[in-house]
């Protein structure tokens, strides 16, 4: 359960970020999946984050503190081009390097919209987190915007798409932000993972 939840700071490189070695969860995904919003929705906030209907919102690694003894880690976007076109891969540079370097990182979850077909550019993120070792879970957003039906079918395509390079699918929660689906069920996971 959340009790309490603050914000700590923003870095744009990952040596400056808490150093105290509390365990964290952090949030990727495509510029405007819903990351910022879902960190809201998970802890009650409504501007704990800050959030946009355009794209490019988050530009920094931000972390929030919660319940004093965890962090959720609020990243930007990738695939977003005014931000990227430098980088090859369109990941800014301190997004890997925020993977590699922070062993305090619990699990990743990855957010996928779940309207759309498998993308290109988020099944090469989930490879190169596969490549990297490091463990994450998909995370379905915007649910509210589908029937019941819709999500079943586009969640089995999606792990479809992923059965052609995946051996296994990874762990996927459906959500929704303006309905707080899958609340709970995310929540559950954080709380498992961070007693182990
Ligand atoms: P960047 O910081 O730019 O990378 O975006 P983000 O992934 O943090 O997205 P953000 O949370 O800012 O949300 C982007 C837009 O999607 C906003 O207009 C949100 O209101 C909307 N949105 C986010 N989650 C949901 C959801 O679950 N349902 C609906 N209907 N809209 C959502
Ligand atoms: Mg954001």
């Amino acid at each position: 359960m959340i009790k309490s939840a603050e914000f700590v700071m923003s870095n744009s490189e990952v040596a400056k970020c808490p150093k105290n070695n509390l365990p964290e969860y952090a949030f990727i995904g495509r510029s405007n999946v819903g990351k910022s919003s879902l960190i809201n929705m998970l802890t009650n906030h409504k501007n704990l984050a800050k959030t946009s209907g355009r794209p490019g919102k988050t530009q920094l690694i931000n972390h929030f503190l919660i319940n004093k003894n965890w962090f959720l880690v609020d990243l930007p976007g990738y695939g977003y081009a005014r931000v990227s076109k430098s980088s090859k891969k369109q990941f800014q540079r301190f997004i890997p390097d925020y993977f590699q370097e922070r062993q305090q990182l619990v699990l990743a979850f990855v957010l996928v919209d779940i309207r759309h077909e498998a993308q290109k550019i988020d099944l090469e993120f989930m490879e190169y987190m596969g490549e990297n070792g490091i463990p994450f879970s998909i995370i379905f957003t915007k649910a509210d915007k589908l029937k019941p039906k819709a999500i079943e079918r586009n969640v089995a395509a999606y792990l479809q798409e992923l059965l052609k390079t995946w051996e296994e699918t990874p762990q996927y929660f459906v959500t929704s932000s303006s309905s707080a689906i899958g609340r709970d069920e995310v929540l559950n996971e954080i709380e498992r993972t961070n007693r182990q």
